[in-house]
């Protein structure tokens, strides 16, 4: 039966067309305080809902329907590993990854937390051999760089973290930077190579398939750079400046990596969830095998809250049913995440893959067509910079865009100097002031300003868009675990109620396939006939150049 028929669905339509279709945010605002109901916190993360356009009674129409979606049970089967990845019959326990050394997880009578810690004291030996500036390439210099070379979920969450982390960069005897490639036209590659040396530079090829080809591309104008540069032979330059992370340990042995140098992850973690895993090794190149553990500390936190508080206290299901009820009630189709910190400038690049991968999906487990709308659109950008670019769509535009604001409430303390430190906190502030203005602008309209006369039509403010604000104490490796564990279970909760695998991706391989045969054909001019008019022109202009 489809999610819509349940009682519960049933129930949140009549309270729809019983007046919240229309109701305006400055109404429910007028009615009475609404933090308290709205807002909840765990794990050093404040969740507000309260600007989203409900009233405590939506609230609770929304939990029922979790209750009648069985999330509850959902999420006991996601955290101790039921195969609930359908589609390809596995399951989805990127939540293993953030275990404690003495949790106790079997999966097909494997230890499955021996296996995560065994992989995370690897991932430790090569991070100290590095910083210990023991680790030397194939001419016997001392490795200060080292590129990742991964796409998708082994770039985004990498690059994501060793941004939003970029305060905790280890001091140690030798300080390796870190570098992300991940385009498949070769260009971040193109722009990064010339600022290295190839006797002192690995790189990390992480692929959770070993089967991407933007990746292969990648490692093998590596490969060439490295060659040209040491003028040392291949087989010694994958061996000595190749790191490997991947699912795949035939092809990583067969490709040439050092036994010691490949870092094992297991199919049941999905692309998108696997920063946790060896894809995260750039993350503790960077800030360190100690506070890369921190930050599985944080996700794990946040993790045992979604494991054990009750739903109507439970952040991730919580924001979960903010989303549906915007997406599927209101009507509200367009996501766009906003942190005020440029720490945090990849978390909409990271939330998108995360959220529109796993949720966009439009069939049943059971292979029906879904007689609903599933995942948002989302998009974003820091914040403060939005302000002065598309801002002005979401106050005086035609589309309802739902937003999240995400913010630290401390920075810079870390600071000495006196006169800096006031310096950077007043900027911090007036990050603060602007995000708090904008929702609250967004929300009420004209209504944020006390004026006498109304204002022209071209300077009205409509308001009415609905927002969640996202509170951390302050940016730390447990902090963007449990933000990054919040979105990850909020997407689980949304799939479990949208009825849909969130954790296959197959939308995206028919464009593989068919990018494989286009490349032949535009390699050799054969096969043009097999094209559409309009891919057939455009082949053909490119090959006459
Ligand atoms: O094409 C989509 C995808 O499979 C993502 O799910 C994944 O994160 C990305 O490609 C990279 O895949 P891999 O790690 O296997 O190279």
């Amino acid at each position: 039966m489809s999610i819509t028929q349940t009682p519960a669905w049933k129930a949140l339509e009549s309270h729809l067309e019983g007046g919240m279709r229309d109701v305006h945010l400055k109404t429910l605002f007028a009615e009475g305080e609404r933090f308290t109901d709205f807002s909840r916190q765990a794990a050093g993360i404040t969740l507000d809902l309260s600007k989203q356009r409900m009233r405590r009674e939506t609230l609770d129409k929304l939990l029922a329907l979790a209750e009648e979606a069985g999330v509850k049970e959902a999420i006991q089967q996601l955290t101790r590993g039921d195969a609930i990845n359908l589609t390809e019959g596995r399951p989805a326990l990127h939540t293993a990854l953030r275990l404690p050394a003495d949790a106790e997880l079997e999966l097909d009578g494997r230890d499955v937390v021996a296996d995560v810690h065994a992989s995370l004291a690897k991932m430790r030996t090569l991070v100290e051999r590095l910083h210990a500036g023991q680790w030397k390439g194939a001419t016997g210099k001392v490795i200060t760089d080292v590129v990742n070379l991964g796409v998708g979920g082994s770039d985004l969450g990498p690059l994501m973290v060793s941004s939003a982390l970029r305060g905790y960069r280890v001091e140690v005897d030798n300080p390796v930077a870190v570098h992300f490639a991940s385009t498949i036209d070769g260009t971040q590659l193109a722009d990064v190579l010339p600022k290295l040396d190839p006797e002192t530079t690995i790189f990390i090829y992480s692929s959770k398939s070993f089967g991407t080809i933007d990746t292969k591309a990648n490692a093998d104008t590596a490969l060439v750079w490295l060659n040209r540069g040491t003028g040392v032979e291949e087989a010694a330059l994958k061996a000595q400046h190749f790191i490997g992370v991947s699912t795949k340990p035939e092809k990583m042995a067969e490709w040439g990596f050092a036994e010691e140098h490949r870092v094992l992850f297991w199919d049941w973690v999905g692309g998108r969830y696997s920063l946790w895993s060896g894809i995260g090794l750039g993350i503790a190149i960077e800030v360190g095998m100690d506070n890369f553990q921190r930050l599985l500390a944080g996700a794990h936190q946040m993790d045992e809250h979604f494991r054990h508080a009750p739903l109507a206290d439970n952040l991730p299901v919580l924001f979960a049913l903010a989303g549906i009820w915007n997406v599927n009630f209101l009507d509200i189709r367009s996501l766009a995440v906003l942190p005020y910190d440029g720490r945090l400038k990849y978390l909409p690049g990271y939330f998108q893959q995360l959220e529109m991968e796993s949720n966009g999906k439009s069939v049943t487990n059971a292979g029906a067509p879904v007689d609903y709308s599933t995942c948002p659109v989302l998009w974003g950008e820091v914040g403060p910079n939005g302000q002065h670019a598309f801002y002005q769509l979401l106050h005086q535009g035609t589309q309802a865009v739902a937003c999240d604001f995400i913010a630290p409430i401390n920075r810079y303390d870390e600071i000495e100097n006196d006169a800096l430190r006031e310096s950077f906190k007043t900027q911090h502030r007036l990050a603060l002031a602007n995000c708090f203005a904008q929702s609250r602008v967004l929300m009420l309209g004209d209504e944020a300003i006390k004026s006498e006369q109304t204002p022209p039509p071209y300077k009205r403010y409509a308001g009415n868009q609905p927002s969640s604000t996202i509170l951390l104490d302050s940016i730390t490796p447990e902090s963007v675990g449990a933000l990054v564990a919040l979105y990850e279970h909020k997407v689980f909760v949304q799939g479990v109620i949208w009825d849909i695998d969130s954790f296959d991706q197959w939308g995206v391989e028919l464009g593989k396939k068919i990018a494989t045969e286009t490349e032949a054909i535009l390699l050799s001019g054969e096969g043009l006939d097999q094209l559409d008019d309009s891919s057939r022109h455009l082949v053909e202009r490119v090959r006459r150049g």
